[in-house]
């Protein structure tokens, strides 16, 4: 059967270690408050770096690992919600950083869910013949994004990037969902920068985000479970098979949740959140390169990929490796 599968990972983070009591500095929290209602101890930070800086040096990694050359890459899909720039996209930027002069690159816009759905395309594409050979990035600064003042959105986020090279094979991805869900925009949400209006004398503001913590909490705590149960049942595939369940890194809390409702042991669900906060579309392909890197994963082993965030959106692929 044709399918893709991931023969190379990478991720970056940047340096600078901004810890609970750093933020306790500046606003009102405390790092007992973020630890039990989040798991998140610390956080990486970029100073000069931008997103795609980041994601370049994750799909360097990536490549180097998989031994695939740059100008064999023919697609680059970068998911991100924290652009250098409204254009040119930050895919193309990667191209010209790590010469992949022969892929076409485009962003994909999915939040938290990134990574899940730039790789289910890429999939979607090497199943049709389309291409064989895809690079596949979640990177994020949502740093810049943060209004700095709101202790309810500030103590989450951290900055990374982390990569996949995707290849036609026999073996790989086994099945994928992807949802949507546009009438929720508004739990997670972040103002453009570009609202500025010409006629109604209207400048640009600063867009920051804004989140309803609660709902987002029940939103992922309902549809994470849905989306792996309908990807095993797609797939005939027994919950017992599943040796790691690598979930959007957001809150412990809702991990712990989505394994009590799977009836699943915490041990088949890895975290890495107390290090690096929720780096967004970057959190996944993060878990999993740390895991790769720590020899975790065995060919055979089937693991499930599950992201959620903004949109809504939501997703998961089931890979045997
Ligand atoms: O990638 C997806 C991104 N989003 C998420 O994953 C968010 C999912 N939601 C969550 O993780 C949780 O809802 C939070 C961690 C954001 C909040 O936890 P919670 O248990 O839902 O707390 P809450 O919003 O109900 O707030 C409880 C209290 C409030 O004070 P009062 O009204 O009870 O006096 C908040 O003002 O905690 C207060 N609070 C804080 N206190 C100390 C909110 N943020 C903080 C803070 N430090 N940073």
């Amino acid at each position: 059967m044709l399918t893709s599968r991931i023969v190379g990972t990478g991720s970056y983070v940047p340096e600078q270690i901004v810890t609970n009591d750093d933020l306790a500095k500046i606003v009102d929290t405390n790092d007992e408050w973020i630890r039990t209602r989040t798991g998140i101890r610390q956080r990486r930070l970029v100073t000069e770096e931008g997103t795609s800086q980041m994601a370049a040096k994750a799909a360097k990694r990536a490549l180097e690992q998989s031994g695939v050359k740059p100008e064999e890459i023919e697609l680059i899909i970068l998911g991100t919600s924290s652009q250098d720039y409204c254009f040119p996209s930050g895919a193309c930027e990667v191209q010209a950083m790590i010469g992949a002069v022969n892929a076409v690159c485009y962003d994909l816009s999915a939040a938290c869910t990134g990574f899940v759905y730039a790789l289910n395309t890429a999939h979607a594409f090497i199943k049709a013949g389309i291409y064989r050979t895809a690079l596949i990035i979640g990177s994020d600064v949502l740093s810049k994004l943060i209004d700095w003042s709101d202790r309810g959105t500030c103590v989450l986020f951290g900055d990374g990037a982390g990569a996949a090279v995707v290849k036609a094979d026999e073996t790989g991805i086994l099945g994928m969902r992807m949802y949507s869900d546009g009438t929720k925009g508004d739990v997670l949400i972040c103002g453009a920068r570009t609202n500025g209006n010409f006629l109604l004398g209207k400048k640009p503001e600063l867009g920051y985000m804004t989140m309803n913590g609660q709902e987002v909490f029940k939103f992922a705590v309902k549809k994470v479970p849905e989306v792996i149960r309908q990807v095993l049942e797609d797939t005939g595939t027994p919950m017992e098979e599943i040796r790691y369940f690598v979930l959007h890194q957001a809150n412990y809390r809702i991990i712990e949740s989505v394994a009590k409702r799977l009836k699943v042991d915490m041990e088949k669900f890895p975290a890495n959140m107390e290090y690096y906060g929720n780096t967004s579309g970057a959190s996944i392909p993060i878990l999993l390169d740390e895991m790769n890197r720590a020899g975790k994963l065995n060919p055979g082993d089937k693991i499930i990929l599950s992201g959620f965030g903004g949109g809504l959106t939501w997703g998961a692929t089931l890979i045997q490796w």
